[in-house]
This record gives structure tokens, C-alpha cells and sequence, in this order.
């Protein structure tokens, strides 16, 4: 980078950022796109906190998450399925949007792959801590699940869970707008997020969409507010149906208590 970093080196090393291991690439893009519209640095770094506030969503919930880990070691070494599941039902609570799906868990994958047909390669884009929701998804050890989230104690975690389980630890920590995955996935999980992106860059969705080498891309959105009050329903449809106008993508919905997914078929992947 040309300019002076050091102001971001603040952001990074303040309590809230400290120990989250950022990619710089994030930090970059986001003040670069900044100064654009604020040619003051001192202007452009508050735009980028505001930003990284909206991003990174620290009131959506955090577990512990060094205890996560343990608690879920202990939870294979007790052998039992039944154990892991309350382990990782726990962990899931903690964050608003796998504690919203919770309740949904029992139906949610069988509907959804209903309609894709059952995965052997899924890409979790912006997981979260969506993929300790694996034991729900009735899929052998074998499939290879690739996950993506900029945070990185969330990456180690969800690895740890893959080793435990014994799946392949492809967690990956890294901004998937400035580096979309190029994994050849049967399935992309693109869950509660794609509102979010158009926040931290307007109509970025459509390209990002777009680079995916996913047969289906599963784009799901929050139906209500984190109060459960208000219907968003038609605001999320319209996101969806701007950001394909003029792409042959046939959309199957799949509408859930709190959640909306539009599995949305790319053929051949482009
Ligand atoms: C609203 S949560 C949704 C989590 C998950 N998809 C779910 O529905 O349970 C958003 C997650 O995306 C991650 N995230 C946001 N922007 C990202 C980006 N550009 N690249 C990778 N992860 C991102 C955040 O760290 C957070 O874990």
C-alpha cells in the first residue's frame, strides 16, 4: 500500500479488532474505497470503522471461543452423537444467526438439498459458525466442505470441529469479495450476508454471484429484524431479483419460519 498505513494499524490494534487477525486485504480495500469519498484520511478511517463495525457485527455474538474448542473436544471424547450435537447447538446459540435457525434445524438442509440433490462438495461462504450445523445435514465424513469467514478464531474453531468429525479441515480465513473461492462446490451456502455486502459495497453481490463456480448457490436472508418484528420479505426478493436481472439463473424459494433461501441454479457454473 502507497499511502500511510499506520491509521489502520489503530483499527487493528484496538480491543475490539485485536484479536480477530483481520486480512489486511480488508483493511485496504475498505479505505481505499473510503478515500474515494473522503479525501481527509482522519474522515476516511472513521468511514472504515463504520464499515468494519457493520462487517465484523460483534452484537450478533461471539462464543468464548479458546472454550468452544475444549467443549467440544470433550464432547467427541464422551463418544457419543447425542453429546456433539448439544455442543455444538450450544456454540451455535451464541451467534444470532445460527441461534435463529436452531429451530429449524431438523428440516432445514433435507428441504433445501430436496432441491439440489445431495452435495459432495459445498463451499460455506461468510460461514459463521454454520458449519457446526453439519450433524444436521445428513452427509457422509466423505464430503468436502470448504468454509470462508474473515474472523479468524471462527475459522479455528470450525476447523477444529472438521478434525474432530472427521472431515477434511478446509476452513479457510479470507475476505471471499476480494478473493471469491474458486473451489468447484456442487452447493455454496451464501447465508445471511448477501444484505450486509450490499452495505459495505453497493451492487457488489452481482459479480460476486457471478465469479462462484457453484452449480447451486444458495443465497438465504433474514425474513425479519434481529427483534423479529419487521416483514422483509419483499425487500430481500427485490435484492435477489437486481442483483440477476438478465441472468438465466432458474430460482427455486425455499421459505423458512425467520429465513428465506433462494436456491438459485448457475448450470454450468459460470
Ligand atoms: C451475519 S453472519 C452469517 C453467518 C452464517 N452465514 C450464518 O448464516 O449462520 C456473517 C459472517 O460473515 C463473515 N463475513 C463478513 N464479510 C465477510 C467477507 N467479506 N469474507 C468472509 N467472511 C465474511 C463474518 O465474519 C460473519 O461470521
Amino acid at each position: 500500500m502507497t499511502r500511510d498505513n499506520s491509521p489502520l494499524d489503530s483499527i487493528l490494534q484496538s480491543r475490539k479488532y485485536r484479536g480477530l487477525d483481520l486480512p489486511e486485504e480488508t483493511l485496504r480495500d475498505l479505505y481505499e474505497r473510503e478515500l474515494q469519498r473522503h479525501p481527509n484520511p482522519k474522515e476516511a478511517v472513521k468511514a472504515v470503522r463504520e464499515k468494519l463495525h457493520n462487517i465484523i457485527a460483534p452484537y450478533l455474538g461471539d462464543p468464548d471461543y479458546e472454550a468452544g474448542q475444549a467443549a467440544l473436544r470433550r464432547a467427541f471424547a464422551a463418544g457419543d452423537p447425542a453429546v456433539v450435537k448439544e455442543a455444538c447447538r450450544q456454540l451455535m446459540s451464541q451467534h444470532a444467526s445460527t441461534r435463529e435457525r436452531i429451530p429449524l434445524l431438523e428440516d432445514f438442509y433435507p428441504r433445501l438439498f430436496a432441491v439440489t440433490g445431495q452435495p459432495r462438495v459445498i463451499a460455506d461462504l461468510a460461514c459463521g459458525l454454520n458449519p457446526l450445523a453439519f450433524a444436521w445435514m445428513g452427509l457422509p465424513r466423505e464430503t468436502r466442505y470448504h468454509a470462508y469467514d474473515l474472523h479468524h478464531p471462527r475459522v479455528e474453531l470450525i476447523n477444529t470441529y472438521f478434525a474432530l468429525a472427521g472431515l477434511a479441515p478446509l476452513a479457510e480465513h479470507r475476505d471471499i469479495l476480494i478473493s471469491p473461492p474458486e473451489v468447484e462446490a456442487d452447493v455454496a451456502f451464501f447465508f445471511k450476508e448477501a444484505h450486509r455486502f450490499e452495505q459495505r459495497q453497493r451492487g457488489c453481490n452481482r459479480a460476486f454471484w457471478q465469479a462462484l463456480k457453484a452449480r447451486w448457490l444458495l443465497v438465504s436472508l433474514p425474513i425479519t429484524n434481529l427483534t423479529g418484528q419487521r416483514d422483509l420479505l419483499e425487500r430481500q426478493r427485490a435484492l435477489v431479483a437486481r442483483t440477476m436481472e438478465g441472468l438465466n439463473w432458474p430460482v427455486t424459494e425455499v421459505l423458512m419460519d425467520t429465513e428465506l433461501v433462494f436456491c438459485i441454479e448457475k448450470q454450468d457454473g459460470a
